[in-house]
Formats: structure tokens, C-alpha cells, sequence
């Protein structure tokens, strides 16, 4: 969906950037990212007698080679390395982690001073890691003030009391996530669980988790992050690169045997969405969506994902032996399958059914909340932020459900474009999508709906923690607030109107005893 053009105008690049025309295409492999290890134990007050495994990750500056002939880039990654590793845990099998900042103390990316948190005063080099999907208690939430500078470590409880899904880590660092997220800090969580084990979906080498971005490289191999025409003011609306990159490489290759495969599709970029599908007509299986498995397989010929969002697709190479099958991103190849002529492999259908996905009857809410997706405009009609619900980040909360409580929140998008929306510590569901009057809104407040509700489709019908809210629709979903009482936040997951200011605190107060 193109953005729209009364934004500040982007600087042109003082240096020549990579064009994706002049790589040539699959001549690496691609690189799966290895299993974080635990390096030890260590008892947690809230399990007496006991010690949880104990995993210690430090982010490092480093670099590596993002394609065979573009030169070394340099890179933040946690424990060196972009992705990062992939963490495995179970459900119900609880851990800690220590996060260790151990970078440099400048950052190479344009921070913009002016954002509310990044201002002269704060350290350059601060992060915070979120894991996205992961129900925690606050303090091990990665909120975005509790950001520290190298040097300096957290400790993080993940209880893993949730269902089988991929969930990711990311930095969430005030002001400044676009920029630690774009210089290489992200990796995969996976949460597995009994139940998904018991359906014989391909595993081990089979399941692979495909970490999505785009960049913008300098011929020189630097990442080029874009700025404004004011350099006194850097920050950029969107930041789309035109180099795709699937786990860290650039056009790489996958060598598959003649089975199926599940593959984990995470789309980490900053503002791109990815528009996938297979070459030959071939079909995704759809079987799962943000937080964990859909209902039943979906058959799929294209996947469009939002930044955060997440599929878990199959594909079957069993019929495609010595072939290979490109994954398409805007019909152009990002990754080729090279099917091998033989394996070990199984044919093993997949289940009819996944689960049972009780839906949330948004009549059982205690309340709706109304919030509106807007632009403030510069006195000539220029979009100069986005924000929730007219606020900013340090305006006082107004979000406070109560714990074990279900909600509904509309999402009223003011604005011309999508924007992909997330609430942390819960999944939710679709409720719909519903177009309304804009005017009848902007003269009286008012929502004047103009035509039926939209029920999701069914790659949506699933749980969620990432929302499309389109345009001119109030998009409408539907949760219960399980966790601990605490501070979150809500926000778009557009990395630069995250950090400027489209988030938002929220409060889960204690459920009345
Ligand atoms: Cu993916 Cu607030 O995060
Ligand atoms: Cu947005």
C-alpha cells in the first residue's frame, strides 16, 4: 500500500545504494539461525526450590556478509549474530534470561533528538528486549524507559504459560527501537507444547523459522538507514528498503528434501509488508497465524504479512523431487528451494483439524474502548507524527482493563494508510472490520458505520497479537486480560511511528477479589 505523499520529503542518499538488480540471486545458503543454550541454572523467588535453566545473551556489535558479493556490513545482533539464536522452550517449562547490553557506546544510525525519549539528555546506545507474543509479568516485559546502556545487564522471567506459537525478540528501546531493530536486534522464540507435538507436524530439521526485513545498503556494505531534508530533525515516516533479506542473507538458497516443511514466517521489517507467494502456482498450508495454530489447515497461494506479524505455513516439496520453487515476494523470487532428489523423508498428510479456537462472544466484554489511529498534520497539510487515540506517550494512561476482564477495542483509523497494531502480554481476536463515515466522525464524533461488519477471514480467525487496521474501517477486536496486573504497552508496530509517539502506555489493574 503506497504511503502517501504529503509526507517530509526524504533526503536523497549521499551515497550510492546497493541495487537489488545488480545481486546475483540464490548463491547463498541460507543461514538457519543455531538454538540459544542455557548456560547454567539459578533460582527465581517465584519458584522455591527450584532453578530455572538460565540463558545469558549479549548483544555485540560484529559483522557479517549479507550476500556473497556485497562487502561485510557492519551490525548489532544478539549474541553477534543477525537473527539472532532461536530459543526453544515448552510450555510450562519456565526460564530466565539475561539480556547483556555489550555494545559500543555510539550508535551508527541517525537517532533523532527530537522524539519524545530520545532527547539530548539520554545515552545514545540504550536498549530493552521485548519478546513479542509472550505473556510475562511487567518487569520482564521490556518496557520502553526501562532501557540501559552497555555495560549493563536485565533479568528476565519467561513462565511459558501459553499456548504453541512463534513469538520473537526485539529491542523496544524509547525513541530510538527503528534504529537498534534496523542495526540487526532480533531473534525467534518458539513456544512448543504437547498438544501441536501430538499432531505430527514436521519437526526438527523440517520446521524452520524464515526471519523476514528489508534494508538499504550502501555499495560499501553499510546499512543506510534513510533521514529527512532536515538534518536537525532526521526522523522518516516509513522505512522501506529495496534489498529483501530471509534470516539475514539476501536472495539466499535452502536445499529441501522431497517432504514437507514447515516454515515459520516472521516479518520483522520496520515498515514493509511482504506480499508472499510460491513460483509455479505451487500453495502455502497455512497452520498457524501470530499465536500459534488456526483452526484447520488453510490452503494458500499468497501470504500478505504486516510487520510482527507471523505465519506458520507448510510446504510440501514431495511431489518436486530435483526441481525447485522460488518463495515470491511481489512475484519476485527472495528465496529458492532446491529440492533434492532423495531423503528420509515422510508424506504424512496433514491433520484436517489443529485445535479447537473457542471464540470470544464480544457481547461478554465490560466495555468497548474506542480508540482512533491519527495524523497530526503541519500547518501545510504535511503528516509530521502519528498517534493513538489523539495522545501521546507521556500523556496520562486512559487504557486500564482489569485482569481476567474481556475487552473490546475499536480501532477508528483516521489516517490514510494501514497500520499494523499490537498490545502486548495478551492475545486477541478479530471481532471485524467496518467501514465508516470519516466526515460524519470528524464534524461530530459521532461513528457512523457505511456498511455491514467485515467477520475475518480465516488465515485471521486464529489468535492474534498484530492487527491490520485498515483505513477508514474501525477494526475491532476482542480479548481477555490473563496475566499479571501491570504496565504494558500498545502500539503500531510501524517501527518509526512507534517511536514517534504512535504507543501507548496501559495498566491491567487487579481483578476485584
Ligand atoms: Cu513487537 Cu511492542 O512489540
Ligand atoms: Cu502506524
Amino acid at each position: 500500500m503506497p504511503m502517501r505523499s504529503s509526507m517530509p520529503k526524504l533526503a536523497a542518499p549521499k551515497v550510492p545504494l546497493i541495487n537489488p538488480t545488480s545481486l546475483a540471486r540464490f548463491v547463498d545458503p541460507l543461514p538457519v539461525p543455531p538454538i540459544a543454550r542455557s548456560v547454567g541454572h539459578r533460582a527465581h523467588p517465584a519458584y522455591p526450590g527450584r532453578e530455572l535453566p538460565y540463558y545469558r545473551m549479549e548483544m555485540r556489535a560484529f559483522k557479517a556478509r549479507l550476500h556473497r558479493d556485497v562487502p561485510p556490513t557492519p551490525l548489532w545482533g544478539y549474541d553477534g549474530l543477525f537473527p539472532g539464536p532461536t530459543f526453544e522452550t515448552r510450555r510450562g517449562e519456565p526460564l530466565l534470561i539475561e539480556w547483556v547490553n555489550a555494545l559500543p557506546t555510539q550508535h551508527f544510525l541517525p537517532i533523532d533528538h527530537n522524539i519524545h525519549g530520545a532527547e539530548h539528555d539520554k545515552p545514545d546506545v540504550r536498549v530493552v528486549t521485548h519478546v513479542h507474543g509472550a505473556r510475562v509479568q511487567a518487569d520482564a516485559d521490556g518496557y520502553p524507559e526501562d532501557w540501559y546502556t552497555p555495560g549493563h545487564s536485565a533479568l528476565y522471567h519467561y513462565p511459558n504459560a501459553q499456548d504453541a506459537a512463534t513469538l520473537w525478540y526485539h529491542d523496544h528501546a524509547m525513541g530510538i527501537t527503528r534504529l537498534n531493530i534496523y542495526a540487526g536486534l532480533v531473534g525467534t522464540f518458539i513456544v512448543r507444547d504437547a498438544e501441536e507435538q501430538a499432531l505430527g507436524l514436521p519437526t526438527g530439521e523440517y520446521d524452520i523459522p524464515l526471519v523476514l526485513c528489508d534494508r538499504l545498503l550502501a555499495q560499501d556494505g553499510q546499512l543506510y538507514y534513510p533521514v529527512s531534508e532536515d538534518p536537525s530533525a532526521p526522523w522518516v515516516m516509513q522505512c522501506n528498503g529495496n534489498l529483501p533479506l530471509c534470516n539475514g542473507k539476501i536472495f539466499p538458497y535452502v536445499e529441501v528434501e522431497p517432504r514437507p516443511y514447515r516454515l515459520r514466517l516472521i516479518n520483522v521489517a520496520n515498515t514493509s509488508f511482504f506480499d508472499l507467494s510460491l513460483s509455479h502456482d505451487h500453495v502455502f498450508q497455512q497452520i498457524g497465524s501470530d499465536q500459534g495454530l488456526l483452526s484447520a489447515p488453510l490452503e494458500r497461494a499468497r501470504i500478505e504479512l504486516y510487520p510482527a506479524e507471523r505465519a506458520d505455513v507448510v510446504i510440501d516439496f514431495s511431489a518436486l523431487a530435483g526441481k525447485s520453487v522460488q518463495l515470491l515476494h511481489q512475484a519476485q523470487g527472495i528465496l529458492e528451494f532446491r529440492v533434492k532428489n532423495s531423503g528420509r523423508g515422510t508424506t504424512a498428510a496433514l491433520p484436517a483439524a489443529l485445535r479447537n479456537i473457542p471464540r470470544i462472544d464480544p457481547a461478554s466484554a465490560v466495555r468497548d474502548r474506542v480508540l482512533t489511529l491519527n495524523e497530526v498534520d503541519d500547518a501545510n497539510g504535511n503528516a509530521m507524527m502519528m498517534l493513538l487515540d489523539g495522545k501521546h506517550w507521556s500523556d496520562p494512561i486512559t487504557e486500564n482493563p482489569r485482569q481476567n476482564s474481556i475487552e473490546t477495542w475499536s480501532f477508528v483509523n483516521l489516517t490514510g494508510d494501514a497500520h499494523p497494531i499490537h498490545l502486548h502480554l495478551v492475545r486477541f481476536q478479530i471481532v471485524d472490520r467496518r467501514p465508516f463515515d470519516l466526515f460524519a466522525w470528524n464534524a461530530h464524533r459521532t461513528l457512523k458505520y457505511t456498511g455491514p461488519a467485515e467477520p475475518p477471514p480465516p488465515h485471521e480467525a486464529g489468535w492474534k497479537d498484530t492487527v491490520r487496521a485498515d483505513p477508514g474501517m474501525v477494526t475491532r477486536i476482542a480479548m481477555r486480560f490473563e496475566g499479571e496486573p501491570g504496565r504494558y504497552v500498545w502500539h503500531c508496530h510501524f517501527l518509526e511511528h512507534e517511536d514517534n509517539d504512535m504507543m501507548r502506555p496501559y495498566v491491567v489493574l487487579p481483578a476485584h477479589s
